[in-house]
């Protein structure tokens, strides 16, 4: 699977868009090559009804940079995330990260260590998840309503479901189609290397269940018109 490749960067816990897990087989390949692995633990605390697939990094410490960030617990905007580094990459690591960005503010990187400690940060993300639940099932319900044809894909983690129609039209032309019903929406064929079917990325975070339900409706009529 990885021949002469030095280095892989994965989303083991969710992959976007799919929302794919990494399987036992996979990870097990893993462990076997003796690369190095870059593992953007990307949404891992963001899922539902199932229990946390376990980071890379905490089997395999000296051959996995581990990265996170607090966009999607706290905002993006803060800019906060950290990066685990094997001890034989930590300086050249340091030295890149100085020259790439001359460092992080420290104010607010203090503000999330007392979250942490305090345990406000545990009860976020307990709020996120019960708000994310309503809003993915709404979705879900949505779509199995007012989409009957579409295939819904990734609905154990993340911030966002992936959907896929057993048709010819373009995802591209219905994306654009419910942009001007003021429904944003990503065409799934923005991310695909290989032909796939047409298909729509759809974020639920940001909503409300009754918006979102009126979203997936004014997509439906933009299917029908295609
Ligand atoms: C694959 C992946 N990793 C990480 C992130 C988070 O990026 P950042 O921490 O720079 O906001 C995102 C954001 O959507 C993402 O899609």
């Amino acid at each position: 699977m990885l021949g002469d490749t030095n280095a892989v960067m994965m989303t083991p816990a969710h992959q976007f868009p799919t929302g794919v897990i990494l399987d036992g087989d996979r990870r097990r390949q893993l462990m076997r090559w003796d690369g190095l692995i870059i593992e953007d633990d990307y949404d891992a605390e963001h899922r539902y009804g199932r229990a946390p697939v376990p980071a890379l990094r905490s089997m395999l410490a000296e051959r996995v940079c581990y990265a996170g960030s607090v966009s999607k617990l706290l905002a993006p905007a803060l800019r906060v995330g950290w990066l685990l580094v094997p001890t034989k990459y930590r300086d050249r690591a340091i030295a890149a990260k100085r020259i790439a960005d001359l460092g992080n503010a420290a104010l607010p990187q203090l503000v999330l260590a007392e979250l942490m400690t305090s345990g406000e940060l545990e009860r976020q993300l307990r709020f996120l998840r019960r708000r994310h639940v309503r809003r993915r099932d709404a979705m879900v319900k949505a779509v199995r309503e007012y989409l009957p044809g579409a295939t819904v894909h990734g609905v154990a983690a993340g911030l966002h479901l992936m959907i896929t129609f057993d048709a010819g039209f373009s995802d591209v032309d219905l994306a654009a189609a419910t942009l001007k019903q003021g429904v944003k929406v990503q065409p799934l064929s923005w991310h695909c290397q290989n032909p796939y079917p047409p298909g729509l990325v759809l974020g639920y975070a940001a909503n409300t269940p009754s918006d979102i339900a009126a979203g997936i409706e004014t997509i439906s009529r933009a299917v029908r018109r295609l």
